[in-house]
């Protein structure tokens, strides 16, 4: 991500790990490549929340990543208590900052976030839907044979096994795959799409994607700084929207300066609705379970 972002050449990036010298030898690799690739931003590695003090936008990644055959629920445990702690430290030296959550399992980690930021639900935001989105859209070209740029696509739900891809909304060339693809083309794709995280941690074995969520959480930076009201799919602290009440959950949001602008609304066949409610519900086995884990007295919880 700080690759992809260090290229568009607006923001001084601080890149911040309890490993000491790893943030370090990231940030001054990257610094030696902006010769080469022509950039000017600023780029410093630290062990010091201080030195990311008065932060526009903060993206948490901490966190342990899936091995092969882990969902990414069974992350919960050790990563619950890495986020709030992040989260806390790095609110009090940013408060004014937009938070983006990477970390898994995604809209969990997104209520973890939001409780320790104590932020309103406009500046605390899940990257997912954009990544989906991006597969989705990748396996579409391919299975069209046009360019990605022709294709767009709408993946909704949680970042997890019941995600929700709409194919009635996901189009070439503005028509949709619905009308393009034969249905067992269409579900072979959203099949795909819905366990495109796994596909890759099982040949990478050890890790999980770097590349495309780096670049999904640059699109959302891009819009929220450059203010460029994109529509993007984002898990987002819903109050009602969608029939949703108390849960992040992946929906269509216009982002800009100040983070979340607007939840877009759609109109939804019902048994588009029904897998929403069900992707909502795992998010919301989730929660119930790290409140279990809390009131346990669980040391990370
Ligand atoms: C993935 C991880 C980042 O989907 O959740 O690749």
């Amino acid at each position: 991500m700080a690759q992809y972002l260090a290229l568009r050449d607006y923001a001084y990036i601080v890149l911040l790990d309890v490993v000491d010298g790893l943030p370090q030898g990231k940030a001054l690799d990257l610094a030696q490549s902006a010769p080469v690739l022509g950039y000017d931003s600023a780029l410093t590695g630290t062990n010091a929340y201080e030195e990311t003090g008065d932060s526009d936008i903060v993206v948490i990644t901490s966190g342990i990543a899936r091995k092969p055959g882990m969902s990414r629920d069974d992350l919960l445990r050790t990563n619950m208590g890495i986020v709030r702690s992040v989260t806390e430290q790095a609110v009090r030296n940013s408060p004014n900052a937009i938070f983006i959550v990477v970390s898994n399992p995604l809209d969990a980690m997104c209520h973890v976030a939001f409780a320790a930021a104590g932020l309103p639900r406009e500046r605390v935001i899940g990257m997912a839907g954009v990544l989906d989105s991006a597969r989705f859209r990748a396996f579409i070209a391919e299975a069209t044979d046009v360019s990605v740029e022709d294709v767009s696509a709408m993946v909704l739900g949680g970042h997890g096994d019941t995600m929700v891809p709409i194919s009635r909304y996901s189009t070439v060339a503005g028509v949709p795959i619905t009308d393009i693809l034969e249905p067992e083309q269409v579900k072979a794709l959203e099949e795909r799409t819905a366990s495109g995280g796994a596909e890759i941690v099982a040949l990478l074995k050890t890790g999980s994607a770097y590349q495309a969520p780096g670049a999904s959480v640059v699109e959302m930076i891009d819009s929220i700084l450059l203010d460029k009201r994109r529509i993007l799919p984002c898990s987002v602290y819903l109050q009602g929207e969608f029939g949703i009440d108390g849960l992040f959950v992946g929906v269509p949001v216009k982002l800009g300066h100040g983070g979340v602008r607007q939840i877009i609304p759609l109109s939804l066949l019902p048994e588009e609705t029904a897998a929403l409610q069900q992707s909502a519900a795992a998010v919301k086995d989730l929660v119930d379970t790290m409140a279990r884990l809390a009131s346990n007295g669980e040391p990370d919880a």
